[in-house]
């Protein structure tokens, strides 16, 4: 009898498990938002139970992420008093050939491009659907304040795209967020450098300037590592 083809729900905890390797012992690391980045802090506090690993502690992304480090035990360090993080670990909504991506699927974006920054090495963790050719068609999310919606929605139109405001959504930080359906992101850079510049955008889940520089895929055959 042949073994079932492993559920996205597995696929996601095998790279979670993988992205371990990724941490160093006995240093604060940054940790994104998603039911991948669960798995992850799961199997990071297992580790730590297990007497194998020392967390240090965690930046984290999301209050939802803060809460699950939290119930696992594992500190969480304030942004504003790290200056560098080794690494950032975070889920994707897509990512490319490249390593950029599309994130904010779980509203996390702002604070999730912020503990980026303040990291050496992204790594991405994704099952394997996130990979793409070209970014978008994952509708993109962009945090906004509320009073440029319908500007922006008038821009985000210029360039082809449908701008949808996500119902019933604030972000930790009290904006709504706006998804962006129909475009095609070739020039993943570009593209995030235009809409940094509209007023009234607060973060565009275009992650071109903090793409990954690795990324665990989770696959029929096992994890793929790629490199950028
Ligand atoms: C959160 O805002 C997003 O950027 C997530 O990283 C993304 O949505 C991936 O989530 P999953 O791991 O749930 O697919």
């Amino acid at each position: 009898m042949t073994n079932p083809a492993p559920t996205q729900d597995q696929l996601k905890a095998l790279v979670a498990e993988a992205a371990l390797a990724h941490v160093p012992s006995g240093q604060v690391i940054g940790v994104g938002t998603g039911s991948t980045v669960d798995l992850f802090i799961d199997a990071l506090a297992a580790r730590v139970a297990a007497g194998s690993l020392v967390a240090a502690g965690a930046v984290s992304s999301s209050e939802r992420s803060t809460q699950r480090l939290q119930r696992h035990g594992i500190a969480v360090v304030e942004a504003s008093t790290v200056e560098r993080l080794p690494v950032y670990v975070d889920g994707a909504d897509e990512i490319d050939h490249q390593g950029h991506m599309i994130k904010g699927g779980g509203a996390a974006l702002t604070r999730e491009k912020i503990v980026a920054d303040l990291a050496e090495r992204f790594v991405c963790i994704a099952d394997g659907s996130k990979l793409v050719e070209v970014l978008g068609r994952y509708p993109l999310p962009v945090e906004v304040v509320a009073m440029a919606v319908p500007q922006l929605v008038r821009r985000f139109a210029a360039l082809g795209g449908r701008a949808v405001l996500r119902a019933g959504v604030l972000t930790d930080n009290g904006h709504p967020l706006l998804d962006v359906h129909g475009l095609s992101i070739h020039d993943p850079a570009a593209m995030e450098a235009e809409i940094n510049q509209w007023p009234g955008v607060v973060t565009v889940g275009i992650f071109a300037r903090h793409r990954a520089q690795v990324c665990l895929l989770g696959t029929l055959q096992g994890v793929r590592t790629l490199v950028f």
